[in-house]
């Protein structure tokens, strides 16, 4: 099978080159140098020349605050909406496998119960806007493919809250952090591995949400990221650390469609945990 993994140097998608390297499976990576999604004949050719018959889609701009305003707005727009679309015609027109990855910005966090996959999105800032097109321009060009919605993402390769926490708490003896925002976090590793697993386990195409099991607050999180640690955490409110794009309140979305698919979770705190092990 010959499988394409675009955003190859992101955090995800390093992750992902990992686990098919352990599994040895061949595979070709491209960063943004290599193969830029958004530029369509560039993608048309290398489609039409490498003919990939599985694409695993880790490429996406992901700034979510400087998407809010330019130049950011303009990228968000190329690369999740355009880049996606041009990735969706390539791959159908050659029979192509597409796995994409959204996000659970796509809702608005009002909702008590957990978020459906059949929920009606409703996205409340420019990221959560621009990738839930870049869903709907999978949807509505390809046959083949997997949409995967994802939330607060942490692993070994790229910036994320796991790090941001770990690395305050070597200069800081107390942290401050919100406790009115409640999601799912999700290591890289989990998410990568449900990837592959819908491929190869031919698991039928669609809308599917992987997080770890379990949620929690960034506060909470926190604590369990600097349980060994002398750090006071002190819960406050998301008014104390004004953003420019919009946060969720409650962004916990349903794991029950990926887990009817047979696929094992880990909970949210083995995921850390290992991660911490594999990091130290
Ligand atoms: N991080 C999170 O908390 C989170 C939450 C929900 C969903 N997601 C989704 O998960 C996926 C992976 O995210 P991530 O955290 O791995 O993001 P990331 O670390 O920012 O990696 C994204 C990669 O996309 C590549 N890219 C950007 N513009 C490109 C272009 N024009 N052409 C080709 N590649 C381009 C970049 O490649 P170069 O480095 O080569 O420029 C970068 O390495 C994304 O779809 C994201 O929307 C992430």
């Amino acid at each position: 099978m010959k499988i394409l993994v675009t955003g190859a140097h992101g955090q995800l998608g390093t992750e992902l080159c990992r686990l098919l390297d352990e599994k040895k499976i061949t595979y070709t990576a491209t960063g943004s140098a290599q193969l830029d999604i958004t530029d369509s004949k560039q993608i048309d050719s290398f489609f039409a020349r490498e003919q990939p018959e599985v694409v695993y889609d880790c490429a996406a701009f992901t700034v979510v605050d400087a998407a809010e305003e330019e130049p950011g707005r303009t990228i968000n727009q190329a690369v999740n909406v355009q880049g996606t679309q041009n990735l969706a015609i390539a791959a159908e027109k050659i029979g192509a496998t597409l796995v994409y990855v959204s996000t659970d910005y796509v809702f608005d966090g009002t909702n008590q119960a957990d978020y459906l996959e059949g929920d009606t999105p409703n996205p409340r800032n420019e990221y959560g806007r621009a990738k839930l097109a870049g869903e709907r321009a999978v949807q509505s060009t390809m046959t083949k493919a997997y949409i995967v919605r994802t939330s607060w993402v942490f692993g070994e390769y790229g910036k994320n809250f796991v790090y941001t926490m770990q690395n305050l708490a070597k200069t800081h003896r107390e942290l401050n952090v919100v406790n009115d925002q409640v999601g799912r976090p999700t290591w890289t590793r989990t998410l990568a591995e449900f990837m592959l697993y819908c491929v190869n386990e031919k698991v039928a195409y669609g809308l599917y949400q992987l997080s770890n099991e379990g949620s929690c607050s960034w506060y909470e999180f926190a604590c369990e990221i600097l349980r060994d640690q002398n750090v006071k955490i002190k819960a406050v409110e998301s008014t104390q650390f004004p953003q420019k794009a919009y946060r969720p309140r409650h962004s916990v979305m349903s794991l029950d469609k990926a887990e009817a698919t047979g696929f094992q979770l880990m909970s949210w705190q083995d995921a850390l945990h290992e991660f911490q092990e594999q990091i130290k």
